[in-house]
């Protein structure tokens, strides 16, 4: 099996490993909905518990995942797409693959620097590196935030991209995503 991307083709790990990641980001930010809405304290509280677990494996994927992704050739884009773009739609699907990375990583040091507890099902706790600071919370928070904001902009870029080239360039660009052997 082919383990990395060549310039030919994605490997079946990144395009396994891509849709993991957007089916657990989803997941977090249905589950940050529900827990907003519901007045049920403990079922808030389960829910906080999988959302943790959901955030630790985007966390060990993506450090796998965006190590890949800057080791590896990227296949060639399809059809005639102009420079520009080709290094924009790379540097954003780097940027989101980077962000995969430090947003988990910013959301636990804000909660553990709110004094939070950083739990998981089953009544597991992922440990705090240091004791609570309101002056760190308001740093990694202020991080989180802005780097949350940015990666919805860039994702919303990278759907459009990928949606644009389906629809009305109708190429085999996201086919590509889903498995299907393209010919270069
Ligand atoms: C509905 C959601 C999504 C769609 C439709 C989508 C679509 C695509 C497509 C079509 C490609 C191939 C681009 C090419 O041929 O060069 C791609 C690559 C990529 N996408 Fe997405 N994507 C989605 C969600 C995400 C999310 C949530 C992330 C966040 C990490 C992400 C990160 C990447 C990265 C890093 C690549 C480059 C290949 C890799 O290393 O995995 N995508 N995406």
């Amino acid at each position: 099996m082919q383990l990395r991307d060549n310039g030919l083709r994605f490997s079946p790990v990144t395009i396994v490993l891509h849709w993991v990641v957007a089916i657990l980001l989803f997941s977090i930010i249905g589950l940050g909905i529900a827990i907003a809405q519901t007045g049920d304290d403990v079922r808030k509280l389960e829910w906080i518990h999988v959302q943790n677990l959901l955030g630790l494996f985007v966390l060990l994927v993506s450090t796998y995942r965006f190590w890949a992704r800057v080791t590896s050739y990227h296949p060639l884009p399809l059809g005639t797409p102009n420079p520009v773009e080709v290094i924009a739609s790379r540097s954003v699907a780097a940027a989101l693959a980077l962000a995969m990375v430090l947003l988990p990583l910013a959301a636990w040091l804000s909660r553990c620097a709110a004094g939070e507890i950083v739990g998981l099902p089953g009544g597991w706790v992922i440990p705090a590196p240091f004791g609570p600071s309101a002056q760190a919370h308001r740093v990694f928070a202020f991080l989180f935030n802005l780097g949350a904001t940015a990666f919805l902009g860039g994702l919303a870029l990278h759907i459009f991209g990928a949606l644009k080239n389906h629809l009305v360039l109708k190429n085999d660009a996201l086919k590509r995503m889903l498995g299907k052997h393209v010919e270069l």
